[in-house]
Order: structure tokens, then C-alpha cells, then sequence
């Protein structure tokens, strides 16, 4: 179907709700006979050099035009922004290239084709990606304009932000030849190939059922030794002020087997540490394997949405499965939802020495009725009830937040509730915004953004004065204490060791011979080290390393609550 739009032809793919309104069967079958045996979607795209292709509605139709030899051979340079999940799912798009014979460049004049993986969580992370996009226009006409003009650039939008924009990123930015949301990266290396003839094209169809399951990730960065694995998409919440559901869709899991897999390969291949990736990975549900077990209930004081979903197997279910793949390779996770921490979860985390013992729960606001108009479905009360009920489960436990000041409506009293919270909380880790109005959210439809600039930068300012001065008490306390580390590598500036305790935590110390099973041997990355603290910054720890260890050897002589109440 060819139409205008702002005096450009657009190709779209006839809609799946369309349906043919002849009455006759003669006609119906006649009509039939000409779509078998008339001239395809794929020919009309190659005789329509310099049409674009929008895909934003099914059917998909699939298949790689003839002329994907010319481009496979490519440099593809990436640009990463936003969440740990776009970090991922830029290794699931290398590795789909990579399979096409697609190169990777991380030197930007030696690219072909710059793939930007973009955020749209709040204004200010679009900006950064519209002044990187200022940048590569001017690349790309430089090249145009070079000795290399046979050569042209090109440059993919993917992620989040095409997502949200879809075709109107095109007609902000005439330098973008390809769209790409979230779920169509397998149609990539066809939406590339498609671009050799000036086309432009664009797919941003969501869908129920993607999770890239048998797309193995190539890691971007092959020498690290923590890994991220994707284990659900999308989310179901709807909180009002997040642009998330529209721009990752409906929520769907991983099945747990192909997460195993996955996470066995990494451990193979040296591997240390792993993180489980979603927006609300506990609510993860395996629906393709049938449990006998009863679903637990939300907690008192908790409500979603969507209908309460049922069977299959839970996030207690796969965390069991995946700490027992190698006892020795730590087991962290984000994002979590407070609404699905059962203590069955809990227990889990408490009982594995190698599951991470920092939980993000995200309260975004301390004010029950500011987390009323957010659609939380918690109040202020439910949330304390659960620090406290985790706290108890899981002595020791550290706890990270999420919290926004300034949402539509927020006055000086509810904010002054959330910095209470903040207070009666002791979070190790908070990520704090000021509120950013995103269009189509319900926020943006039902409410007014009606707290001045002036006054959401004072209040962020305020929260981010009492985290500081609060985490800096927290981590004042550590001095003297012994943390398991996980080596990560060298700062390049200082030539300091970095590694992270179990909350994440940086730890730096200065590289030394310590004994080990083998005898004294110096740190490298991999390695587990138990370190003396001795001094301590809001955001990292410094520390002597005493000795080589392994998380039993650690935590043998007293498990991880012991430990955590004797202040080791
Ligand atoms: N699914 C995750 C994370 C989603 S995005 C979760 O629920 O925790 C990460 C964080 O960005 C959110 O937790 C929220 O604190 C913040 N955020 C989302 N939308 C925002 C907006 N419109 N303005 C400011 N911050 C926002
Ligand atoms: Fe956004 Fe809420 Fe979903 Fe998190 S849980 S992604 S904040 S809608
Ligand atoms: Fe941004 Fe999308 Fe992640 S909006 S935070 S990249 S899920």
C-alpha cells in the first residue's frame, strides 16, 4: 500500500485487520488467484528505488532481498545508551549481524554503519541522543563529500526512542536511513540491505512473544567477567509516568531451560558473574513448563493492573536453577518489582551464598498518595512492611531504591514523605530523577506536570544531599570489615585493583602478592578476594586484600547472615 505522508511516498504493509468486503465468492476467488499469482511485495519494493518501507502493523513478512551480499561485508560501529537491557540487547543485534557477516568497528571513520541503541526514559536522555545524532549527520555528509562517497553511511536508530518516535524520527532527522524497535532486530540485517538503494525503513511492530531465546548474545566487551542475560521483556505495569510498556510492550518471558543454557556457557567460558535482566525480573513466569505448585498471592497491601497471572515456573524457581549452575559465579538481578518478592523468593536468596544480597526495590515515591497517581500499586505502609519482612528474611541485606521527586501534583508534604522514607530506609544504592512528562503515558493525558523546573532540580538536589550523607554512613560503618571482592580489573588512571563487593559496591586496592591455595600470588580479574576495609567515599570503598578466597570458602565458617551480624 503506497501513501503520502508530508510529500514523502511511504510503502506500508497491507494490515492483518484488513479485510476484503467483496460479496461474491466468484470475485473472492478471482482476487485470490491474482495476489498467487501477481507480482510480490518483494518485487515491488526493488522496483520502488527510493521508497520507504514502514513496517508498524503485522503480518511481518520476513526474507532477505538479493542484494544483502553487498552489504554484509560492512563496518557496523555502535553507540550504547540507556539501560542495561539496551547494553544486552545491542550484543543480541551484534550477533544477529555477525551471523549475516556483518563486521564490527570501534573506531568511528573506519564505519559503514552507526546503529544507535537509544533510551526514551525521560527527556534529557533523548536530548543526549539528538546531539549524537547532530554528530553523525555531519559524518555521514563529510564522507558523502570525501574520496570514499562510494562508500556510504549509514545509520540505524534502534531501541527505545524508535520505539516512541517511529517514522516521525525520520522526518526530524533526514540523516537516519533505518528504525528498529525492540522487538524486530531479527529483521535488521533485511532493513539494512534495504537502505543500499537510498530506502529508507523502518519496523517498530511490537510483539507478544520475542524474547531473542535463540539468539546467543556475542558479548561486546569479550574480556569482562560478568555477563548480562536477558530473561524477560516488556512490562504489564502501566506505572503512569513511564514510557517503558509503550516502548517494550506486553511482558514475556524467557523459558528457563534456554536461560540455563546460556548461563552454563558463560560459566564454561570463564565467566564470573551474572545479571538477570528485565523490567520486573520478579514477576518472571516460564509459562511453557506446567508445576503442580499453587501460585502465591501478592503480599498484603500490593495490587496490579493486569489480572493476576497463573502457573509456570517463578523467579524462586529459576533463581534455584540458575545458582546451581556453578556455585562459585555470583547471581545478581534487575530490574525487581515490590509487588513479587513471596518469601519463597526471599528464602532463595537467603540460602544461596552465590545469589548477590542487594535487592533493588524501587518505591519512587514515600507518599501514599503520590504512589496512588504513579499506579504503584503499594502504599507507603505495604512498601515499609516489606523492607522490614526482607530485612528479616535476609539479615544483612543491602536494598536499592528508585525514586522520582516532582511528579504532576507532588507538593511540599509528599515530597517531604518521600525523604522520610528515605530516611527510615537505609538504601546502600538510590538512582534518583527529577519527573519527566512522557507523552502517551496516562500521567500525560490525566494530569498536569505542574511542579515549576525551578522547583523539581531543588528537590532532586535535596534527595541526592540526604543519600550521600546517608550512604556515607553506611559505608563509614564498613571500616574494619572484611568483603568478599570480585576483581574486575585495573583503573587505568591510578593502576589501582577495582573490584565490587557484594552490593555492587567499587572496591579499590593496591595490587599486591597474597597468599592464595597456591602459595603468594598476585590479583587478577576473576578472582575472589576477601579485603580489609580502611576507608570509605559515598560511592566506593578502599580497602587492603588480605588473601585469596572462593564465595564457600567465605562464607564456610559463617553463612552470609552470621557474617552480616558478627560484622566480619
Ligand atoms: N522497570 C524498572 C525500571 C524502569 S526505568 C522499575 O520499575 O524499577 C528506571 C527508572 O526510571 C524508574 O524506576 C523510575 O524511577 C525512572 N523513571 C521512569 N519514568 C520516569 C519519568 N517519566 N521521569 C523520571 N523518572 C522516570
Ligand atoms: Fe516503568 Fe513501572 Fe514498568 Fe518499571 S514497573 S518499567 S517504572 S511501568
Ligand atoms: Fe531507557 Fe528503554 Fe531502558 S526507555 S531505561 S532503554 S527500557
Amino acid at each position: 500500500m503506497l501513501f503520502l505522508q508530508n510529500g514523502k511516498r511511504f510503502l506500508r504493509y497491507v494490515s492483518a485487520s484488513y479485510k476484503c468486503r467483496c460479496k461474491s465468492n466468484a470475485t473472492l476467488s478471482t482476487l485470490k488467484n491474482k495476489i498467487q499469482h501477481g507480482p510480490g511485495l518483494k518485487e515491488f519494493i526493488e522496483e520502488s528505488n527510493g521508497i520507504s518501507e514502514v513496517i508498524t502493523h503485522p503480518p511481518h513478512i520476513p526474507y532477505l532481498p538479493d542484494n544483502i551480499q553487498n552489504i554484509s561485508k560492512r563496518k557496523v560501529y555502535f553507540d550504547v545508551y540507556g539501560c542495561q537491557m539496551n547494553l544486552n540487547d545491542t550484543e543480541i543485534v551484534w550477533s544477529i549481524l555477525k551471523n549475516e557477516g556483518f563486521e564490527k568497528t570501534e573506531i568511528e571513520e573506519d564505519a559503514d554503519i552507526f546503529l544507535v541503541m537509544t533510551c526514551a526514559i525521560r527527556e534529557g536522555a533523548e536530548t543526549k541522543i539528538w546531539h549524537r545524532l547532530d554528530h553523525l549527520r555531519g559524518f555521514k555528509n563529510r564522507r558523502a563529500a570525501s574520496k570514499n562517497r562510494n562508500k556510504p553511511v549509514k545509520i540505524g536508530i534502534l531501541g527505545c526512542m524508535a520505539e516512541r518516535l517511529k517514522e516521525k524520527l525520520i522526518e526530524k532527522e533526514k540523516s537516519v536511513d533505518v528504525v528498529a524497535g525492540p522487538d524486530s532486530y531479527r529483521d535488521l540485517p533485511r532493513l539494512l540491505a534495504l537502505t543500499e538503494n537510498g530506502q529508507t525503513a523502518v519496523n517498530v511492530l511490537l510483539s507478544l512473544d520475542e524474547t531473542y531465546a535463540d539468539v546467543v548474545p556475542v558479548r561486546l566487551n569479550q574480556d569482562s567477567i560478568s555477563a548480562f542475560i536477558s530473561i524477560m521483556r516488556g512490562c504489564d505495569n502501566m506505572c503512569t509516568y513511564c514510557i517503558v510498556p509503550f516502548t517494550r510492550g506486553r511482558e514475556r518471558s524467557r523459558p528457563v531451560s534456554s536461560i540455563v543454557d546460556e548461563v552454563r556457557h558463560l560459566s564454561d567460558s570463564g565467566v564470573k558473574e551474572v545479571t538477570l535482566l528485565g523490567q520486573n525480573v520478579n514477576s518472571y513466569r516460564d509459562i511453557t513448563e506446567k508445576t503442580e505448585k499453587n501460585d502465591t498471592q501478592l503480599a498484603e497491601g500490593f495490587k496490579t493492573v493486569y489480572k493476576h497471572k497463573k502457573g509456570g515456573l517463578r523467579f524462586a524457581d529459576l533463581l534455584d536453577k540458575v545458582s546451581s549452575v556453578n556455585p562459585e559465579m555470583r547471581i545478581r538481578f534487575t530490574a525487581a518489582h515490590p509487588k513479587d518478592f513471596p518469601d519463597e523468593v526471599l528464602q532463595m536468596i537467603s540460602e544461596r551464598p552465590n545469589i548477590c544480597k542487594l535487592l533493588h526495590l524501587p518505591a519512587q515515591s514515600g507518599s501514599s498518595a503520590v504512589l496512588e497517581r504513579m499506579r504503584r500499586g503499594y502504599t507507603r505502609e505495604a512498601y515499609l512492611r516489606l523492607a522490614e519482612r526482607v530485612r528479616d528474611v535476609i539479615p544483612g541485606v543491602g536494598l536499592s531504591t528508585d525514586m522520582i521527586c516532582g511528579f504532576c501534583g507532588e507538593t511540599d508534604e509528599e515530597f517531604e514523605e518521600t525523604l522520610s522514607l528515605m530516611e527510615l530506609v537505609d538504601y546502600n544504592v538510590a538512582f534518583l530523577f527529577p519527573y519527566s512528562m512522557r507523552e502517551k503515558t496516562t500521567a500525560y493525558r490525566r494530569y498536569k506536570d505542574d511542579v515549576p523546573e525551578p522547583v523539581k532540580k531543588e528537590r532532586h538536589h535535596r534527595m541526592l544531599e540526604l543519600y550521600r550523607r546517608k550512604c556515607q554512613k553506611l559505608n563509614d560503618a564498613e571500616i574494619g570489615n572484611i568483603h568478599l571482592v570480585l576483581v574486575e580489573g585495573v583503573v587505568p588512571k591510578t593502576g589501582q585493583i577495582l573490584g565490587r563487593n557484594e552490593f555492587y559496591i567499587k572496591v579499590l586496592f593496591d595490587q599486591t602478592e597474597i597468599p592464595s591455595e597456591s602459595g603468594m600470588r598476585g590479583v587478577k580479574p576473576g578472582d575472589y578476594v576477601g579485603v580489609r576495609i580502611v576507608a570509605a567515599k559515598c560511592s566506593s570503598l578502599s580497602g587492603v586484600p588480605l588473601y585469596h578466597t572462593s564465595i564457600r570458602e567465605f562464607y564456610k565458617e559463617y553463612s552470609w547472615g552470621e557474617r552480616a551480624a558478627l560484622r566480619v
